[in-house]
């Protein structure tokens, strides 16, 4: 991890663009997040990533890192308020850091650009989401980046622990040719969780009145419950079949 990161992560404070000033670090990656994102990196060596949420850069300059050890050639970023809520901080941490000319801003709404990406014929190899965290703007940023990202590719999440994306990861493990590739640290069910799961596995009348997730549990999808970073390996592209049933989740 670059010594940058590594110094904004531990100070929790960030430079002002003329260095007169410092800010409080928000809303950022921590760094088994950042760890997390190299390692898929470096796994899969991809050659074009793309990420929603540039804020400060930290994911950014992970990223980027990662991609030129591992020989990548392009990162894009999504970001609708680069220079009005973040005041071009994080473009110019990668620019400083020496990644200006592998990134490419886009700065608008994910919703706007990534259609956009789709009619380009744009492909991607790996995709990190961290914009808004309502479970109709994750859902869309999703399914767009499903168009764009490769057989073979990696999509992760942040705020996974969060409810809204965590349905979002079940939909996708459920519904759609994903399997779980990489995941920061959760902690295991509890006791109840674990009993009432049981129950419902054993009981018909209980499995009519409880939610999904206590028939078809987080382990059983390969997802850790309350990870905050939850990554998927891309299995195939989606095709709408006319006998598909839908899967609860
Ligand atoms: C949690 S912060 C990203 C933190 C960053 N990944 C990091 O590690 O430093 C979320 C970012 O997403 C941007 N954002 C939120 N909703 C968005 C949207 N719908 N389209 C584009 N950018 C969005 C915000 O401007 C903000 O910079």
């Amino acid at each position: 991890m670059l010594p940058l990161v590594e110094e904004i992560l531990r100070s929790k404070q960030v430079r002002t663009v003329d260095g007169a000033a410092t800010l409080p670090l928000k809303d950022s990656i921590n760094a088994e997040i950042g760890h997390l994102l190299q390692k898929l990196i470096a796994e899969k060596r991809p050659s074009v990533t793309m990420e929603i949420g540039l804020a400060y850069g930290l994911s950014t300059l992970c990223i980027c890192e990662a991609l030129v050890k591992a020989g990548g050639r392009r990162h894009i970023a999504i970001d609708a308020f680069q220079s009005t809520m973040w005041n071009n901080i994080g473009l110019h941490h990668v620019r400083a850091a020496g990644f200006g000319d592998l990134l490419e801003l886009r700065e608008e709404l994910s919703q706007d650009a990534l259609p956009r990406m789709v009619a380009e014929g744009l492909k991607v190899d790996f995709a990190y989401i961290d914009g808004t965290h309502t479970f109709d703007q994750k859902i869309v940023d999703f399914f767009y980046v499903d168009r764009i990202l490769n057989v073979g590719g990696v999509i992760a999440f942040d705020d996974c622990d969060w409810p809204s994306i965590h349905q979002v990861c079940r939909f996708i493990a459920t519904n759609r040719p994903y399997r779980v590739c990489g995941s920061t640290a959760g902690t295991p069910p509890g006791f109840r969780g674990r009993a009432v799961k049981w129950a419902a596995r054993h009981s018909r009348n209980l499995r009519l009145v409880v939610k999904p997730h206590f028939m078809r549990p987080d382990e059983e999808l390969g997802i850790q419950a309350s990870a905050r970073c939850i990554a998927f390996e891309k299995l195939d592209d989606y095709v709408v079949h006319p006998d598909y049933v839908f899967q609860d989740f």
